[in-house]
């Protein structure tokens, strides 16, 4: 009757409670898991999906409403039913408040109890299925979401176009933010495997021991926790597509097992003995340099190559030219109408900056910076003012990578950074000296000094009281 239903759990501490609560439930078909306190259900919860929780309110240990608060921040929206011998309203009202769903005083009639367990019931199907829905629903990738007219991304389009339909594997190399995932999906969303599950699983985020199992599944039993038997993700992603993110993360143990599923789908759960086989199409990415990985001896350079069938190299966002703009009013046209704004467009000045910056967070990185500017832009034109400071970002990184010699000493390479960071705000201020020093929070009578003292001279400079008209209307 109530079948297709995870168990529900139930903590008190006295057993008679316990065996007629497992009697009321069992006539109507639940299944009941049993434990004396707060310490083992939160435990419990942990390896086991429960569809909801009841919980006597007094509890050795750890009491019921300081389990309430406790799951209340991890598992919003697990149910927590409230029983107690001790019912005032002030109580009741405090169980509530704190996250309970209901709240039951001893002595109740069963049929008050099954109620309330029946609407729980019914919000976890709805949730699952919705969940369900919204997976198979969910916004697919798209070729068209892939913005930017430079000849790398348009060859990148081609290219994904072309090799999605077969059923090569594909390793994605780029840096950080670079589109990766965005590739993943779209390989995904063009096969004739859409109809089936895409399945991704990010190597780096999974603690190395859980991996495996997390790929291959386990048998219970396989290690200590493994409770009841887990199907792998690569059964869910049977006739489908896997996406393992961050693939040089990966364990050299692992990623022999995975180089014998490549070969023909086949593998073994954990502490299993049946071999099994699923059709799967394996995509990797990684942000790391692989060849530099193999060199030192942390991934496996068999696997390298039959992963590598065909390989996609999303280039930096530095190296895309006007693409940046085009992303960025993309993005300013997605926030705009996410946050309810009007900015309109981008001023001249904003994007010489968007324009001059290095992005070594890629298109993830402008994405926020543009979703910042949004927040904080008060006119209908996004100014250079809304935008985070680059010149000290960019002076940073010239820092950091300056080679480390021993005769530079700590008064050159200080004097370095700060003639670094002076050129780059002139460029950026488009050579306005009041900006300039504004900017960097000197005087203009510091900033001239040092630039007499480092040797930068700017012609164009402008050093005029009242700044441009253009630049004031720049800085918003
Ligand atoms: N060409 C693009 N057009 C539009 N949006 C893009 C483009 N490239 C990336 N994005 C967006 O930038 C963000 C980062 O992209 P994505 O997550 O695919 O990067 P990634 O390469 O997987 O990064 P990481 O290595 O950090 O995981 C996402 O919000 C994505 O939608
Ligand atoms: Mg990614």
């Amino acid at each position: 009757m109530n079948t297709g239903l995870p168990p529900l759990l139930v903590i008190d501490d006295e057993r008679n409670m316990r065996l007629s609560l497992d009697a009321i439930m069992a006539a109507e078909g639940y299944q009941l898991r049993a434990v004396e306190s707060a310490e083992q259900a939160i435990k419990l919860l942990d390896e086991e999906e429960f569809f909801m929780v009841i919980t006597d309110a007094r509890l050795t240990g750890m009491s019921g409403y300081d389990f309430l608060k406790h799951i209340k921040s991890h598992r919003p929206s697990l149910p927590i039913l409230m029983i107690t011998a001790y019912a005032t309203p002030k109580l009741a009202v405090e169980a509530i408040k704190a996250g309970a769903i209901d709240y039951l005083a001893k002595p109740f009639a069963p049929e008050e109890l099954l109620h309330a367990v029946a609407r729980c019931a019914e919000r976890y199907r709805l949730l699952r299925e919705n969940a369900a829905l919204r997976a198979r629903a969910g916004e697919p990738y798209r070729l068209d979401q892939i913005i930017g007219e430079s000849p790398g991304i348009r060859e990148l389009r081609q290219l994904i176009q072309t090799v999605a339909p077969t059923q090569a594997t594909v390793l994605i190399a780029g840096e950080s933010g670079t589109g990766k995932e965005l590739i993943a999906g779209a390989l995904h969303t063009l096969s004739r495997r859409t109809e089936a599950h895409y399945v991704r699983i990010n190597c780096a985020a999974i603690p190395e021991t859980l991996l495996e199992s997390e790929l291959f599944g386990h048998e219970r039993g396989a290690f200590t926790g493994a409770l009841k038997q887990k199907p792998g993700r690569v059964e869910e992603a049977d006739g489908g597509t896997i996406f393992l993110d961050e693939i040089a993360d990966m364990s050299r143990p692992l990623q022999a097992k995975l180089l014998r599923f490549l070969e023909d789908g086949s593998f073994i759960r954990v502490g299993g003995t049946q071999e099994l086989r699923v059709d799967v199409r394996l995509i990797a990415a990684t942000n790391r340099d692989v060849i530099d990985a193999i060199r030192q001896g942390q991934f496996r350079e068999d696997l390298y190559h039959r992963l590598n069938v065909v390989q996609f190299r999303p280039p930096p966002l530095r190296d895309r030219g006007d693409d940046v703009v085009l992303l960025a009013e993309h993005f300013l046209r997605q926030f705009n109408s996410s946050m309810g704004k009007f900015v309109k467009g981008i001023s001249k000045t904003a994007r010489q900056c968007l324009m001059a910056h290095h992005w070594p967070g890629n298109v993830r990185e402008l994405r926020n910076v543009i979703e910042r500017a949004v927040i904080l832009e008060t006119l209908t034109e996004l100014q250079p003012g809304s935008l985070p400071d680059f010149g000290v970002q960019t002076g940073l990184r010239r820092t950091e990578s300056m080679p480390a010699t021993n005769t530079r000493s700590l008064e050159k390479a200080v004097a370095n950074f700060e003639k670094n960071l002076i050129s780059r705000t002139l460029e950026q201020t488009h050579y306005n000296l009041a900006k300039t020093a504004d900017q960097l929070k000197i005087t203009r009578h510091a900033l001239r000094y040092r630039m007499n003292r480092f040797g930068i001279t700017v012609d164009a400079a402008s050093d005029d009281e009242s700044a441009a008209p253009e630049s004031k209307d720049a800085d918003g």
